[in-house]
């Protein structure tokens, strides 16, 4: 199958390597060509480590590399696609203006999926004239790892291309799960309310961050505490994804933690700023 993957960033290099490793042809797109070689040199230090596991061998290391085309211009990457997977940026414009053109270019029978978040895939197809053809396929990170896909229905996703994507995910050797359209999904929506409870214990000084941690750690089995997952996955994207279900949702229980609001105004993101609810080495 001819995959199209559109976005080069943090989801999208995991995509285009799951996709690759299981014979399809991939291309990856970018609009940015510095992501789009730090994508394929990422790809190949994750087959690396994965050879080293004897998870993969040599051979099926570079045929996976044989199979992924990177390029920076959408139309001409989803011209032959069988299915586009968009992990591009979250953001509601960049989302339906890559759907609109993706509609234009890619063959009429391709299949559009979107890895976002929080945006609701049922807007995002109302960009396209294929509305029928557009599915969520929400990756979690890091992709190749990781089993979950939740595959969302929007309002208008036709049963064959929920059923097509869904066996796709199964031939990853993923587990997909049947979600339909509602702000956050299942993971987002359940996952985001605790880790932004989470963040109140600090603020209301409940108890220390590490103690939040062990107790969900040790207590509820989870390998790992909210407020470190918090700081891997990025206070901002934490953020603005309490933002998207308090909006939408409309329920004061979703409003987001004052303290979260600080520690983003501060520039304090997690991980990749060096600074959240722990600090890391740069
Ligand atoms: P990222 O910021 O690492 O990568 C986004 C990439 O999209 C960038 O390389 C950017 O240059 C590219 N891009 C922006 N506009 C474009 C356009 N018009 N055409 C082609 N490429 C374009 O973002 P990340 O974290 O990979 O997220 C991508 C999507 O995956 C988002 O929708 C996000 O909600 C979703 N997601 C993210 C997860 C995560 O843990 N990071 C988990 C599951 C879903």
């Amino acid at each position: 199958m001819n995959v199209s993957v559109i976005g080069a960033g943090t989801m999208g290099n995991g995509i285009a390597h799951v996709f690759a490793q299981h014979g399809h042809e991939v291309t990856l797109v970018d609009v940015d060509e510095a992501r789009l070689d730090g994508a394929l040199a990422t790809i190949a230090r994750n087959l690396d480590r994965q050879v080293k596991k004897e998870l993969l061998t040599e051979e099926e290391r570079e045929a996976t590399l044989a199979r992924i085309t990177g390029g920076t211009d959408l139309a001409t990457g989803v011209a032959e696609a069988d299915l586009v997977v968009e992990a591009a940026t979250e953001n509601p414009k960049v989302k339906a203006e890559i759907f609109r053109r993706m509609d234009e270019a890619a063959p009429r029978g391709a299949i559009l999926a979107s890895n976002t978040s929080s945006i609701s895939i049922t807007e995002i197809a109302a960009a396209t004239t294929r509305p029928a053809q557009v599915v969520g396929m929400h990756f979690f990170n890091p992709v190749p790892v990781m089993k979950l896909v939740e595959v969302v229905r929007g309002l208008a996703t036709s049963d064959e291309t929920f059923a097509a994507v869904r066996d796709l995910a199964e031939a990853l050797g993923k587990t997909p799960v049947e979600v339909n359209d509602y702000p956050g999904f299942v993971s987002n929506r359940v996952l985001m309310p605790m880790i932004n409870e989470a963040v109140y214990c600090v603020m209301e000084g409940v108890a220390e961050p590490e103690a939040i941690d062990t107790v969900m750690r040790l207590g509820m089995a989870h390998p790992m505490g909210p407020l470190t997952l918090a700081d891997f996955i990025g206070l901002d994207v934490c953020l603005s994804i309490m933002e998207v279900l308090h909006r939408e949702l409309g329920d004061s229980k979703y409003r987001p933690c004052p303290l979260l609001r600080k520690m983003v105004a501060a520039g304090r993101l997690g991980r990749k700023s060096g600074q959240g609810f722990y600090e890391y080495g740069q």
